[in-house]
């Protein structure tokens, strides 16, 4: 059982598709937790609906018996605020109950005792506050880890100028409290990268300390089932589930 939270280097990078290719690729029961919806209102879709439709309804084959089961797919929110505000200004705003670490740590918990991964989407990036004590998605790890359970962190970036430097900021926020970085994933990789783009490639790894684990392409996100998992597995690292090599994909965005 693993504990992946999914951060990005601010808001709209790509997180909720990164995490659905994960829950996509994923072996056995996954479970998707987004502690703080912003934005959306109570009967409209969230970040988990996105995750229903691009990973929802996939089949797993069971080797022993070659026959096909559907994936167990768990999605949990625990707070939505209809205002597209950081969470704790959203909930001040609405007059709503803010959640804390504490409160997610238990329902990481809770979801771990029955899935053998369970991904924490934040909102917007690292550092984004959830409630007037100023916690933010670092110390909802921090609490997750405290649990006992095994905690590490992914990083959601763009692709072009600008985010050495967002990737840079978050990987060293990480490493001060102690919380490890598994990698980062570009959430969409244009179909015509620029020379920035290109050249990130090699410096987003050197400036996080930690590996590239993969490239969603532009487009990922139109079609869920099937071709969606196909995607996925193109698209993200065997540390991910997938088969994405970094070095092949770098040398071929050269060439191009
Ligand atoms: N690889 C991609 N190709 C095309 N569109 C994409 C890709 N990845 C994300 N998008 C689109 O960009 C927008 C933002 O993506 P997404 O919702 O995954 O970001 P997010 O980081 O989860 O945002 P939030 O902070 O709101 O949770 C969405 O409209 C999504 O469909
Ligand atoms: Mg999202």
């Amino acid at each position: 059982m693993s504990v992946l939270f999914v951060t990005g280097t601010g808001t709209e990078v790509g997180k909720t598709v990164v995490t659905s290719a994960i829950a996509a690729l994923a072996g056995g029961s996954v479970a998707v937790l987004k502690p703080g919806q912003t934005g959306v209102g109570p009967d409209e879709p969230g970040d988990t609906a996105e995750v229903v439709r691009l990973a929802g309804g996939l089949t797993t084959q069971q080797p022993a018996t070659q026959r096909s089961a559907t994936r167990q797919l768990t999605i949990q929110e625990l707070a939505r605020y209809p205002e597209p505000l950081a969470p704790d200004t959203a909930a001040r705003r609405a007059g709503l109950p803010q959640i804390g670490p504490k409160q997610v740590a238990e329902a990481v918990a809770e979801l771990a005792q029955r899935h053998d991964l369970v991904l924490v989407e934040g909102a917007g990036g690292l550092l984004v506050r959830y409630d007037d004590e100023g916690h933010t998605l670092a110390d909802m790890a921090l609490a997750t880890a405290d649990l006992g359970l095994p905690v590490q962190v992914l990083v959601v970036a763009t692709a072009g100028l600008g985010t050495l430097n967002t990737t840079a900021l978050t990987a060293e926020a990480l490493r001060a409290r102690g919380l490890p970085l598994l990698g980062i994933v570009v959430g969409c990789w244009p179909r015509d990268p620029d020379l920035a783009s290109r050249c990130n490639l090699a410096d987003l790894p050197a400036v996080a300390g930690a590996p590239l684990l993969g490239a969603l392409p532009q487009g990922a996100a139109t079609t869920g089932g099937a071709p969606f998992l196909a995607v996925a597995r193109a698209g993200l690292a065997p540390a991910l589930g997938g088969q994405w090599d970094a070095a092949a994909f770098a040398a071929a965005q050269q060439r191009n």
